[in-house]
């Protein structure tokens, strides 16, 4: 379950009813989809595309995306910091920044219309869409591991273009960690 938080005004949502109302005013599409029924988090990446295959077909339907895959990063991923520092700086794409996380998590930062920076804690279970140019930027949580479907129009779209901003170094890459259950 994502947790957002209104960097600016230090506010944060919870609710998934709330994070959904609040991401789809930037364009942004939050859903969740089930897990623990489906498929182990550790199977191979066939067996996690086919046990979503109802999903991804819908959305290759009506989003233009061709292909999925599964992104596999953790500490032991050779050049990780490499690659993790090509996304997180402000940067933008030419097409959708689709992820469905099926283990570990992530924190995009979305810079909206009007100045307000947005970050966004994804884990399991966990479906994000970032539109086409909008600018943001990602980093891995302390664990340094997510596994995630992705979908793509076009691979030559992801190709990131930057803003050189900078605005990224104001904000430490900080998420909230797995929450617990409330006690009884
Ligand atoms: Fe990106």
């Amino acid at each position: 379950m994502a947790v957002l938080t209104l960097c600016n005004q230090n506010r944060t949502l919870t609710d998934e009813g709330e994070i959904r109302d609040y991401l789809s005013t930037l364009g942004i599409d939050y859903e969740r989809w089930p897990t623990t029924d489906r498929v182990a988090a550790g199977a191979p990446q066939e067996k996690i595309l086919e046990a979503y295959t109802d999903e991804i077909e819908k959305l290759k339907a009506s989003g233009g995306y061709v292909t999925a895959d599964v992104i596999d990063v953790s500490p032991e991923t050779p050049a990780l910091e490499e690659m993790l520092a090509k996304f997180d700086k402000e940067h933008w794409h030419d097409e959708d920044e689709f992820r469905f996380v099926v283990a570990g998590s992530g924190l995009f930062h979305i810079n909206g219309r009007g100045g307000e920076i947005v970050a966004i804690e994804v884990t399991a279970g966990d479906l994000i869409r970032v539109p086409r140019g909008t600018h943001h930027w990602f980093n891995l949580c302390a664990d340094r591991r997510i596994r995630a479907i992705r979908l793509f129009q076009d691979k030559t779209g992801w190709t990131p273009h930057y803003t050189d901003s900078h605005v990224d170094r104001n904000f430490a890459p900080i998420c909230f960690g797995p929450r617990q259950p409330p006690q009884l």
